[in-house]
């Protein structure tokens, strides 16, 4: 059976405009999440001083289609790469090119591959060489807003339970929330209904049901929350030039919680910071 009859044999239920998934939807996703987490491993040794963005993006994009899957932002809204690579003061939707990383930069790494039909989203920050303490607590605090975010997940609770555990932290950390940009819907569609914004208020904004599949993708800024888009039409940076860092994950509400289908097969989410 092909993946469009499956859809047809499966009339889309939903709840809130929020699409309400089935088990063997989760089988999807779970293989295309775990194949975008396997891409983000790949590129990990290759996260050195010297290495240019575009040389990564060759590598992840050879990675995707040698593994029977489709670079999904490749071609999406006109953007010509497979992921978005964002250093230091990028945000987000940082657009590879010759450009080199070096010593000390700390740099996200966005990817989405479509698996039979579904989409793995996933990013996460990688050091290179010596990173400031500045830096590498940035990395701490993004990490530990997106765990703290996504242990609220469960049925009954709402979007703003999510936005509400990130905002909380990372402001008592003296860090920034990024409020341009937020989490999505993901499954069959890339970008889908609800927003997962990082900021809320406790028991606001739709309630979570098990079958909902989104991401949740803080972004934290070391100084103010602005940013700006560069004349590129992408890239997204911080207004004051501050450090900015995100980690991504598609996810899935379960019965009893949250099964996150881009957990690193290699245990390598979070940047090793000594
Ligand atoms: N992967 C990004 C997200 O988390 C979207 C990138 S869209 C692109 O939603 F076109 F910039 F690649
Ligand atoms: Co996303
Ligand atoms: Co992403």
């Amino acid at each position: 059976m092909t993946m469009a009859q499956a859809a047809e044999l499966s009339p889309t239920v939903r709840s809130a405009g929020v699409k309400i998934h089935s088990t063997e939807d989760f089988a999807g996703m779970r293989a295309a999440g775990r194949l975008a987490a396997e891409c983000l491993d790949m590129l990990t040794p290759h996260m050195v001083a010297g290495a240019s963005t575009e040389r990564l993006d060759d590598l992840a994009r050879e990675f995707i289609l040698d593994n029977g899957a489709l670079p999904a932002c490749l071609g999406y809204r006109g953007y010509t790469k497979t992921t978005c690579i964002s250093p230091n003061h990028v945000v987000c939707h940082g657009i590879p090119g010759p450009k080199a990383l070096k010593d000390g930069d700390i740099a996200n790494i966005d990817v989405t591959v479509i698996l039979e039909g579904w989409h793995g989203d996933t990013s996460r920050m990688y050091g290179i060489g010596e990173v400031a303490p500045r830096a590498k607590r940035l990395l701490e605090v993004t990490y530990e807003s997106l765990a703290r975010g996504l242990a609220t997940i469960k049925p009954g609770a709402t979007l703003g339970d999510i936005g509400h555990a990130i905002q909380s932290y990372v402001e008592a950390q003296r860090c920034s929330v990024v409020r341009d940009f937020c989490g999505h819907g993901v499954g069959r569609v890339f970008h889908d209904s609800p927003n997962v914004l990082h900021y809320g208020r406790r028991g606001e904004g739709a309630r979570l049901q098990a079958g909902m599949f989104f991401t949740v993708e803080p972004m934290v800024n070391l100084g103010k929350s602005a940013v700006k888009v560069l004349s590129d039409g992408w890239t997204a940076v911080t207004r004051d030039k501050s450090l900015s860092a995100q980690c991504e994950h598609s996810v899935g509400v379960t019965e009893t919680g949250v099964e996150i289908f881009t957990v690193s097969p290699a245990g390598l989410f979070q940047p090793p910071v000594s």
